[in-house]
């Protein structure tokens, strides 16, 4: 039986509405996220910027917020709470839009490549970190983005075991090795690398 024009008409608005309506729903959202994730956010509690960071593992974070894969503070309970008010579509579109969202360079290895950190750095983690094909071979975040306070809280936590992926990949439990496996001497000295390359 051949449909009636208007049911294809129906189905083509009710298709095209039903996309503007999420778009507007993801869209309200953004400043929400906007007000903490920018390079100079005024917030009390600013967080790190998003773009640049792969979608998948921007939504992964979330994710790990939700469920208590991040640590246990009042920064990390904040962005748990935002998750938890988000659906899964949410979550998602939302990475997508973070994740092309413009970075201003923070971290910056050049700014203290001659400290003794820095070697240490060089050794255990600029191949995962510091290249695009490095990045993509490990699906490891950039840095850049990222301020000298953030990266040693996050650190501390992969160190103390209070960070972990709840189904990590190789190159994840990988990272969370090396970490724990670094001397309180290359800590020190590279903490005092990440304080003046992230400032
Ligand atoms: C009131 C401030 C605030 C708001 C609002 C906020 N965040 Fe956050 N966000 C933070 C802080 C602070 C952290 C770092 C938490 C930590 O210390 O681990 C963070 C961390 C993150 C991370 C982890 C980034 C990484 O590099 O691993 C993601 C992803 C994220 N937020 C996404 C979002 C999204 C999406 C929204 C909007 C729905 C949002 N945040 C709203 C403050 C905020
Ligand atoms: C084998 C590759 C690999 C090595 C080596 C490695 N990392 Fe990572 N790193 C990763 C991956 C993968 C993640 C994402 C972990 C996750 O999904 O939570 C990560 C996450 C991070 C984060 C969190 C980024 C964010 O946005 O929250 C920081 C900071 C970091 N690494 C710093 C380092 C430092 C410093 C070293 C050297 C001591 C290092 N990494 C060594 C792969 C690596």
């Amino acid at each position: 039986m051949r449909k009636h024009p208007f049911t294809y008409l129906f189905i083509f608005l009710s298709l095209v509405t039903s996309s503007f309506s999420f778009a507007d729903e993801i869209a309200s959202k953004h400043h929400i996220c906007i007000a903490c994730h920018t390079h100079n956010a005024k917030s009390v509690f600013p967080g790190p910027q998003l773009g640049g960071l792969p979608a998948d593992y921007i939504y992964q974070q979330l994710d790990n917020f939700k469920h208590g894969l991040r640590g246990d503070d009042a920064e990390t309970e904040m962005m748990k709470n935002i998750v938890l008010g988000l659906t899964d579509k949410q979550a998602r579109g939302l990475s997508e839009w973070a994740s092309d969202h413009e970075v201003k360079q923070v971290f910056d290895v050049n700014k203290a490549s001659d400290t003794v950190g820095f070697k240490v750095y060089e050794e255990k983690c600029l191949d995962c970190h510091n290249s695009v094909i490095g990045r993509f071979m490990t699906d490891s975040p950039r840095l850049e983005g990222l301020n000298s306070g953030y990266i040693l809280k996050q650190l501390a936590l992969f160190k103390s075991g209070s960070r972990t992926v709840a189904e990590p990949s190789k190159h994840q439990t990988k990272m969370i090795s090396v970490i724990k496996s670094l001397t309180d001497e290359e800590f020190l000295s590279l903490t005092t690398f990440i304080q003046q390359a992230g400032q």
